[in-house]
């Protein structure tokens, strides 16, 4: 559906992209920085694709102000990165290793001078390796030094950053990486992820109240990866799966953090209850400045008695458009999911932190990067925001994943999720044809907020429009 109208977004809505540390950083041994769960996890044969890792990856550890330039350059007036933990605080107590905290400190003046707001997420998946070995995501220490360093960095950048996020997707560090065992630390026990799902979301409590006694003015959030559950059939088993499906990955995140405590239904499913202490629920619930919604994909289940927990096992009904991810392409699941998270948790603000698709891109000999299904997938996703804007969703602000192709978790670098496509041996970075798309959506935005009036929406381009002196890389 084409986008023909940007007065659905607001004069102050937030054009971004979006990256994590443990992706684009590399340089994971250097000025003091120590292993994460994800260095750890990477060594292990079999479990990253091509036995790939985040040695190197977008070597943004050096190339940070070329990055900035580009972003700066695309337009965007919003940047979301998250802070390595194992940079900051190496050993998981309480030393801070001042060079960690001074390149984040360095980037933030830099977007600043940009003119882009940071967005800054405090954990995206790496863990310093140290509290790994002292237990990890199932021990409830692990929240109490996660206070810790939110305290640290906010003292640090807290005069400068104002939208913070404490987590990036808890599901994906509780029930990827400690059930189905996908993603670092790579445990399969269900226990254990249903104890690190609440020291995850206690961390996160703590992080909030850390947050904004240190930073007067914080902004604060969570970023959740949020789906719609369909079932496949309209057999009853297949619909009690899909509510489980919904349970696992939407309510179980969403109902602590709005004050309703776990859902009743999914403790019975996990069988195992949550080791909540006195008054944890209540710091889970401290009210936030806006929910951060990362969506890719609808989530489709059939019934399955003898899988994992939630015994739903996603299927992929054929005849959708999928991305190189094989991930059906449904923008008006967004819509849905936007409206229904606003009726049933009424946020102040929302926050789509996260969208975009993978495609194998490749660099033409004209020196230019043809990714005309990410313009598709851009512009069909911007629309469905729109809609869910005029819907009465309070829409904030949209973030592109990703800025750069970068490593993929356990896809490594196989899947290039990129508005910018990135030349691993040369790390030379090409702007897309979607990250000049997305620059001209950005610009247009821009004019129909500047006149205050609709402005159509400039009609999509044929390929190869962009002269060489248009180009941005
Ligand atoms: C999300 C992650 C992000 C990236 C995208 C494709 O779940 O937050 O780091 O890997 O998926």
């Amino acid at each position: 559906m084409p986008l023909d109208d940007l007065t659905a977004f607001h004069s102050g809505f937030a054009w971004g992209a979006a990256t994590s540390a443990y992706q684009i950083e590399g340089a994971v041994a250097e000025d003091g920085r120590a292993p994460s769960i994800w260095d750890t996890f990477c060594k292990q044969p079999g479990t990253i694709a091509g036995g790939d890792t985040g040695d190197v990856a977008c070597d943004h550890y050096r190339r940070w102000p070329d990055d900035v330039a580009l972003m700066k350059a695309l337009g965007l007036n919003a940047y979301r990165f998250s802070i390595a933990w194992p940079r900051v605080m190496p050993d998981g107590d309480s030393r801070v290793n001042p060079a960690g905290l001074a390149f984040y400190d360095q980037l933030v003046d830099a977007l600043l001078e940009a003119g882009l707001a940071p967005h800054a997420t405090l954990y995206h998946w790496d863990l310093p390796q140290a509290l790994e070995d002292r237990g990890g995501w199932p021990a409830r220490d692990t929240a109490l030094r996660f206070a810790e360093y939110a305290t640290v960095v906010a003292d640090r950048l807290g005069d400068r950053v104002t939208n913070w996020a404490t987590l990036n997707e808890p599901y994906c560090s509780a029930w990827l990486g400690h059930l189905q065992g996908v993603m670092a630390p790579g445990r399969t026990d269900l226990t254990a992820a249903v104890r690190a799902s609440h020291h995850l979301l206690l961390a996160h409590g703590l992080g909030v109240e850390a947050l904004r006694s240190t930073a007067s003015g914080a902004r604060v959030g969570i970023v959740n990866i949020l789906t719609q559950s369909e079932p496949a059939s309209d057999r009853p088993e297949d619909i009690a799966a899909a509510r489980r499906d919904d349970g696992h990955n939407n309510r179980w995140w969403l109902d602590p953090i709005h004050g309703r405590g776990y859902p009743a239904d999914m403790v019975e499913v996990y069988g195992t209850e949550p080791p909540i202490e006195a008054g944890d629920l209540q710091k889970i619930a401290a009210p936030l400045d806006w929910l951060g919604v990362n969506y890719y994909k609808r989530s489709v289940t059939v019934d399955d008695p003898q899988g994992p927990a939630p015994f739903a096992r996603p299927v992929t009904p054929p005849g959708t458009p999928r991305t190189g991810m094989d991930w059906e392409v449904h923008p008006d699941r967004l819509e849905h999911l936007l409206v229904r998270v606003t009726e049933d948790y009424a946020p102040r603000s929302v926050l789509v932190t996260e969208n975009g698709s993978a495609f194998p891109d490749r660099v033409a000999p004209d020196g230019s990067v043809h990714d005309v299904e990410r313009i598709a997938f851009l512009e069909s996703h911007l629309a469905a925001c729109a809609r869910a804007a005029r819907r009465g969703v309070p829409l904030d602000g949209y973030f592109a994943w990703s800025l750069l192709d970068n490593f993929e978790w356990a896809y490594g670098y196989s899947q290039r999720f990129g508005i910018v496509h990135v030349d691993y041996e040369t790390q030379t970075r090409t702007v897309k044809d979607s990250g000049h798309r997305y620059a001209e959506i950005i610009r247009a935005h821009g004019r129909t907020t500047q006149h205050a009036a609709s402005v159509a929406f400039p009609a999509p381009r044929e390929e190869n429009l962009y002269s060489e002196e248009r180009r941005i890389n």
